[in-house]
């Protein structure tokens, strides 16, 4: 079992958690401020019960004024779950195997020439092309722009909840196949990477995902990985997945958050999907952000079916 989220279900935090940290939420679905910690030094079982129950309330968790070195974010990762490999193609800054950069042009070129901007064009959680993708993400800012710059995540167990009952019933049943492929002329000396920069990475997973810790059913639809619907012809599947992607990023189901240096983020990745900002490949400012990702277990749907690898390995732990 997922060591992250492994607290009961919140409808509310309890009391008795909602003692140990300030949780400040943001909007009526989605997003929260929790302050008064020092994300350095280990927290108490307490705590990290707390802050477990407001992720899974609200889903994504922030934190400010957090000047953290990357052996710390891994260190306050860990008391969340096993961190994996920082990304499984784009790799890892040199020494600290868990953290990926998310540096400002790292998407730029895959941005420059798209034919279509739809407003759900970018979305995504976190490598779900993977049979096992993150259960969780950790983001942390340390080059921030005066302006611009702004990440955005959205609540897809609402998204669900928010379909008209006979909508749920028939995407209840639906699979869709999510793929990524490899950017060309990437090399590596690290195997893993190596591997899985010569193929593309693609798994079937339901559209309907039961929750592993809290039983709810998120609408696991990732914009930018999700390709296909099994069993529907290319047009159905197309003008399905216009439908869903168009829903999930409505804006009451979503956060906007504007970063600070310090700042973290903390978001379920079995529940959400988020959007990367792209005013800043309009603007000259740096932006640097690090990213660790916890381990996560392989999805199932409604009927308890598990998604099923079609090709690469799935996310290991990365001790
Ligand atoms: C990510 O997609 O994990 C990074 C989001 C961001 O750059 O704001």
């Amino acid at each position: 079992m997922n060591a992250i989220l492994s607290a009961r279900p919140a409808a509310s935090l309890p009391q008795e958690l909602k003692d140990d940290i300030d949780l400040r939420p943001l909007t009526g679905h989605i997003g929260a401020e929790i302050h008064g910690l020092d994300l350095r030094r280990a927290l108490g079982a307490p705590t990290v019960a707390a802050i477990r129950a407001a992720l899974r309330q609200w889903k994504v968790v922030f934190f400010r004024d957090q000047v953290l070195t990357h052996a710390e974010h891994v260190a306050f990762a860990r008391q969340f779950g096993e961190p994996t490999i920082g990304h499984p193609v784009y790799g890892y800054v040199e020494g600290h195997p868990q953290v990926y950069s998310v540096g400002r042009n790292r998407f730029q070129s895959r941005h420059e020439g798209e034919q279509l901007i739809r407003p759900w064009t970018g979305w995504h959680t976190d490598v779900t092309a993977a049979v096992n993708p993150p259960a969780a993400s950790i983001l942390r800012g340390v080059v921030i722009p005066p302006y611009g710059g702004d990440t955005q995540w959205t609540n897809l167990v609402q998204a669900y909840s928010g379909l008209s009952p006979t909508l749920r019933a028939f995407v209840d049943g639906l699979r869709g196949i999510h793929r990524f492929a490899p950017p060309e002329g990437q090399n590596a000396t690290d195997e893993f990477l190596r591997k899985n920069r010569s193929r593309p990475l693609v798994s079937e997973h339901p559209l309907v995902r039961v929750h592993p810790e809290s039983g709810e059913r998120a609408l696991y639809v990732s914009p930018l990985f999700l390709q296909t619907v099994t069993g529907l012809t290319p047009r159905e599947s197309r003008q399905l997945l216009e439908l869903l992607f168009e829903h999930v990023v409505r804006p009451e189901y979503t956060v906007r958050f504007r970063w600070q240096e310090g700042s973290l983020a903390f978001w379920d990745n079995n529940s959400t999907a988020h959007l990367a900002p792209r005013d800043i490949y309009d603007l000259e400012f740096d932006r640097q952000l690090y990213r660790v990702t916890l381990k996560g277990e392989i999805p199932f749907g409604v009927d308890g079916t598990r998604s099923t690898a079609i090709e690469g390995e799935p996310l290991e732990a990365y001790e």
